[in-house]
């Protein structure tokens, strides 16, 4: 894989940097320095090796040695300096070794390097800067080596240093200036022996001084080659230095000459604490990364090579320099790999924890089970934030750092629990995947507060969004303070076509209205075929399966579902034999996934290598479906619109039925995404679309394929209380602003506050926010008061209600807080507690209740079955017996009871239905609902659940919930039989499959994590290597998680307290 440049690149600044402070250092040591001659370390050039011992230093040096080289020839002389440096080694202790230190120092005072050794076993022991400064025997541990950091950390009265030239005392000031000041501007800069410390463990930990790291380091850094025989020459050297310097001394004298080249020097070292300050530690060729890394990627992902864009991107300045940057690319471009690389430097060489935000769980699961297992080879920790899992705040570990996959929603919560614990600059990057999904109703308001909250709260963290989609990237960049790369690249060419009647037509912005003909479409249709396909599908497909793949996009799930069986009907028979057998092993483990059950549309369609693929399926149906047409099993996937942005299918022609979404006309940023999965790299060698328009949409779709992408727009404003309202509430309770000036600056840095002046001509964003703040508090949310505008300055800090607090906390909509509160003051008074139906009504979502549409006779019959105190339930809630039966009945009713309150008693008995049969399949079938329904109203169900904890652990009259709800959240989390939970828990694990491993013996989360894959595949029918390696590494990555969370418990337990008289006495050095 390529790949040296950035790290060239990367290395030669840093490198530059300290040949700078050495070339400074000598030649304060000399007073004057030579004119000399460097190599020039622009960038990508080679590596230059690191200075190992002063023969690298200074060619020009070299040759004033001419007279004194003869020292090597001087034996007595060298006798003398092997007797000096056995008594060092023998009197080696902290005190000789810091004189040694100081020593050196004198000759390198900047970036010196002193390396102490026994030609014992040795550990490589890394700079601050990133590069190996020698060898550290096990016994001597303690001995320090000279790292930068502590060379800064030399105070200016140390002894050494009254010898020093005054240019060279303004040299160590300046340092030690620069070290205090790095180690008060917490989060840009680490301290060295931590890094130090945090390189040896990780290095210990993870494999990553393997044989190729060392081989890498010892071409790169001639340093670590140092070896007896080198120490030996370094103390000539020293000797040779030390006299040279002596030599060109000169006598002291404050001239303007000096003053100038004090300031000169000054300068260099602003320079240099710069490149410190934004350089990473560099800890390999591979962009900065060990080129372990690197091939982790091509075994992993098959990758060997970057695309020249991907490398130009990962070696701009402004990244470099720490910038937040956007980047977009047409799908297919290849930019997670940027993303990846960047997430591995942020981990491994700047050791911060990381948090990448995706738009989906199933997306966030495909990257945690992806991700584990770089994890587990280079030892950082992969944790999953989606559905009910996550902790708030986070673990904080001390020996690993965290790579948080989230999803926008547990995100949120992860960054305020971070912000409340004052630990969000332990956060030193945030990536967001489809960065345009900030235009995208509540979750993009709820994308661009995490957004804005970062950008706030912790100036060093750095972000990085990318998107295929995006058009008003100045608006975005505003709001990001970012920089933006471009890049037209698309590994596979994708052509767009349009099919009007029997006309295809190519999509051609040369062409005068945007189409240029291309073909007439070639089939024999009968007239009742005509009638029956009259948009010539069968046609299209046909061309390409069943050797090639093809998606099918439908405006609705029914018409998913109709054209798959359409095609089917008129296929030729023959498209049966194609992986015939795989194709019924398919259909048995779909049905074994329905528990028995097995949808007869699939068991249609499947034979011919079709499926439809929809939210009405089940995740654990979805996921076997995508296997399958991921190895070209099944041949065709008819599907909506949600597949494009989801998961990672591919195809040679995507077909897209109709402009429509539902009964909303296309937009450009759907069209381009769902024409997007056409021709993806590494899989087809080429990809094409196929729009399908009527005549009468002809028009529309001129504009549809010439029109630019739509503009991002903030919904912090439309989305008024899970918006702004939800925002200031936070912003409030975590006291990132706690007046209406400090709102309004904050609201200022906001997507909002950059197109505010758009959004909203009528009202400023200081009236806005004045009255979200007044509703705030006239709902009882907050505390305080909202004065004019004029009387700004003299404005009191507001306050959260307990009520407030538990809203934002519970991540709970403002609109239905008020609803929550009362409900659950409501169940004080009369919990039914003989089953968990009461419960469930409590914690069924209220959002869900709008679209449901009961069945009054299933409601009916459901109430009929349920024991005289479950019943009681209902009359409890406020929905009475005979309101049902007359329901049921077709009678008129009078009396008004609430639909809301009648939707959610509905919908709990869904779920109190599946908690006890733990079948989707029968579930649904009792109360005509897709199983897929059936099962998002579970996972929704058991999110909510969590919220309402979180809600009732800030409220102290709702105690009594806290146990009760940490159980239930469990049940709907894993509404299987409890031997599967612990299976279930790792990431991508579905029930199916769980109970595959669990009927084979792996019962437990260690069984798996020491399972051999090999064996995985053997033992569990139709399980991929690929699979079962990913498995085994996310099982490993949550066993490792588990493990040290506990080890942190235990350490945290036995710390002496620093606080006590004693404790100060075990803290003292
Ligand atoms: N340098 C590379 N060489 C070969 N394949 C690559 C390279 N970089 C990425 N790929 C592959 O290209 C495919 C698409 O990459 P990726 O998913 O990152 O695209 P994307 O730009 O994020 O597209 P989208 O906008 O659709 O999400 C993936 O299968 C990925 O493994
Ligand atoms: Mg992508």
């Amino acid at each position: 894989m390529e790949g040296g440049g950035p790290a060239v690149r990367r290395r030669s600044r840093s490198a530059s940097a300290r040949k700078r402070s050495r070339d400074r250092a000598q030649s304060r040591g000399a007073c004057s320095p030579p004119a000399r001659k460097r190599p020039s370390s622009g960038a990508g050039e080679e590596p230059q090796p690191a200075p190992a011992s002063p023969e690298y230093n200074n060619d020009s040096e070299e040759d004033m040695f001419g007279d004194y080289d003869s020292f090597s020839g001087n034996n007595s002389l060298l006798a003398q300096v092997d007797n000096t440096e056995q008594e060092c080694i023998q009197s080696i202790d902290l005190t000789s070794c810091t004189k040694n230190m100081e020593d050196r120092a004198t000759v390198e005072p900047s970036f010196g390097y002193l390396q102490l050794q026994n030609a014992k076993s040795k550990e490589l022991i890394f700079s601050a800067a990133g590069n190996i400064t020698g060898f550290r025997t096990e016994e001597e541990n303690h001995l320090r080596i000279t790292s930068e950091q502590e060379n800064r950390t030399l105070e200016p009265g140390d002894c050494f240093l009254d010898d020093l030239p005054s240019s060279q005392l303004l040299y160590f000031e300046e340092m030690n200036k620069t070290s205090v000041d790095s180690r008060k501007s917490s989060g840009t800069k680490e301290n060295a022996n931590d890094m130090n410390s945090c390189l040896d463990k990780m290095l210990n930990q993870s494999s990553c001084h393997h044989n190729a790291e060392h081989t890498k380091i010892n071409n790169e850094l001639s340093l670590s080659t140092m070896s007896n025989l080198n120490k030996r020459k370094s103390l000539k050297d020293h000797l040779k230095n030390t006299m040279t310097g002596n030599a060109k001394a000169q006598t002291p004298q404050v001239s303007r000459t000096k003053q100038l080249k004090e300031a000169v020097l000054s300068e260099e070292i602003c320079a240099a604490k710069k490149t410190i300050e934004t350089s990473s530690v560099d800890i390999g060729p591979f962009y900065g990364l060990p080129s372990k890394v690197k091939d982790l990627f091509v075994q992993f992902r098959g990758i060997e090579k970057l695309y020249e864009w991907q490398h130009t991107c990962l070696t701009l300045e402004s990244l470099q320099q720490r910038k937040n940057l956007i980047y977009s690319l047409p799908t297919s471009g290849g930019k997670t790999l940027v993303a990846e690389i960047l997430i591995l430097q942020e981990l491994l060489c700047r050791q911060k924890d990381v948090l990448m935000v995706l738009p989906y769980v199933a997306i966030v699961q495909e990257k945690v089970w992806a991700l584990s297992s770089f994890g587990i080879e280079l030892g950082f920790l992969v944790e999953e934030y989606a559905g009910s899992k996550g902790r708030f705040p986070p673990i904080k570990r001390r020996m690993k750092k965290s790579l948080y996959i989230a999803t926008i929603e547990k995100g949120h919560s992860l960054v305020n629990s971070l912000i409340e614990t004052g630990r969000v600059g332990d956060l030193g990057l945030v990536v967001v995947d489809e960065l345009h999904m900030l235009g995208e109703g509540s979750r993009g308001a709820i994308l661009e507060m995490i957004l804005a909250k970062i950008l706030y709260t912790s100036k060093t963290t750095q972000i990085i969004g990318m998107s295929a989609t995006l058009n008003n990237v100045g608006d975005l960049q505003q709001f990001l303070q970012a920089e933006y790369y471009t890049n037209n690249f698309r590994p596979v060419e994708l052509k767009e076509y349009v099919k009007i009647q029997d006309s295809i037509y190519e999509v051609d912005n040369k062409a005068e209205n945007g189409l240029t003909f291309s073909r007439l479409l070639n089939f024999k249709y009968s007239s009742n075929l005509q009638k029956m396909d009259p948009d010539h599908l069968i046609a299209l497909v046909t061309e390409v399966i069943p050797n090639y793949s093809c998606l099918v996009f439908c405006p609705t799930k029914k018409n998913c579902e109709n054209v798959a069986e359409m095609i089917c009907k008129y296929l030729n028979k023959e498209y049966k034999n194609h992986r015939e057998n795989e194709k019924q092993d398919l259909i048995k483990d779909l049905k074994n996934i329905g528990k028995g059950s097995l949808c007869p549309v699939l068991k249609r369609t499947i034979p011919f290598g079709i499926a439809y693929h929809h939210s009405g399926l089940t995740s654990d149906e979805r996921k076997r479906i995508e296997e399958a047409y991921s190895t070209g099993v099944l041949c065709l996937l008819t599907c909506t619109s949600t597949l494009a942005a989801g998961v990672n299918l591919p195809a040679r022609r995507v077909i897209l039925r109709a402009p429509y979404v539902a009964t909303e006309f296309l937009k450009k940023n759907q069209y381009k995404q769902m024409i997007g999965r056409a021709g993806r790299a590494g899989i087809d060698s080429a990809g094409e679309s196929i729009l399908i328009v009527q005549e009468k949409d002809k028009h529309l779709v001129r504009d549809l394929v010439n029109s630019p992408l739509e503009n991002c727009y903030s919904n912090l404003f439309l989305e008024f209380t899970k918006g702004i309202q939800s925002l200031l509430l936070s912003l409030v309770g975590l006291k990132i602003a706690r007046n209406p000036e400090e709102i309004y600056h904050f609201m200022c840095g906001t997507l909002f506050g950059v197109q505010q002046q758009f959004l909203s001509k009528e009202k400023s964003l200081s009236a806005i926010t004045r009255e979200a703040l007044g509703c705030l508090i006239e709902k009882g949310l907050l505390k305080g008061k909202i004065t004019s505008e004029k009387e700004q300055k003299s404005q009191s800090n507001l306050e959260v209600t307990q009520l407030g607090q538990a809203t934002y906390k519970g991540s709970i909509d403002l609109a239905y807080c008020d609803a929550l509160y009362r409900d659950l003051k409501k169940g004080l008074e009369g919990l039914v507690l003989e089953s968990c139906l009461h419960l469930l009504y409590l914690t069924t979502p209220y959002d869900m209740t709008y679209h449901c549409r009961p069945d009054w006779m299933i409601y009916f019959r459901q109430f009929s079955q349920l024991n005289l105190v479950e019943q009681k339930v209902a009359a409890i809630v406020g929905v009475p017996e005979s309101f049902i039966t007359k329901k049921a009945s077709g009678q008129a009713i009078k009396k008004d009871v609430d639909n809301c309150v009648i939707n959610r008693l509905y919908l709990s008995f869904v779920l109190y239905a599946l908690l006890k049969e733990t079948n989707i399949w029968n579930v649904s079938e009792k109360f005509n609902m897709s199983r897929g329904y059936v099962q998002n109203l579970l996972n929704s169900a058991a999110s909510f659940s969590s919220c309402v904890l979180h809600f009732c652990e800030e409220l102290e009259e709702f105690w009594v919930y806290k146990a009760l709800l940490t159980e239930l959240t469990k049940r709907l989390t894993y509404c299987v039989k409890a031997e599967l939970v612990p299976l279930m828990e790792v990431a991508g694990v579905l029930e199916s499959r769980a109970k595959q491993l669990y009927d084979s013996g792996y019962k437990t989360l260690a069984h798996l994590a020491n399972a051999d894959p090999e064996t995985l595949v053997k033992m569990i029918e139709h399980l991929s290597r690929r699979q079962a390696r990913q498995i085994v590494s996310s099982a490993k990555m949550l066993l490792r998680e588990k493990a040290e969370a506990l080890q942190e418990e235990v350490e945290e337990l036995l710390k002496v307290p620093t606080d006590t008289y004693e404790g100060l006495l075990t803290t003292l050095p």
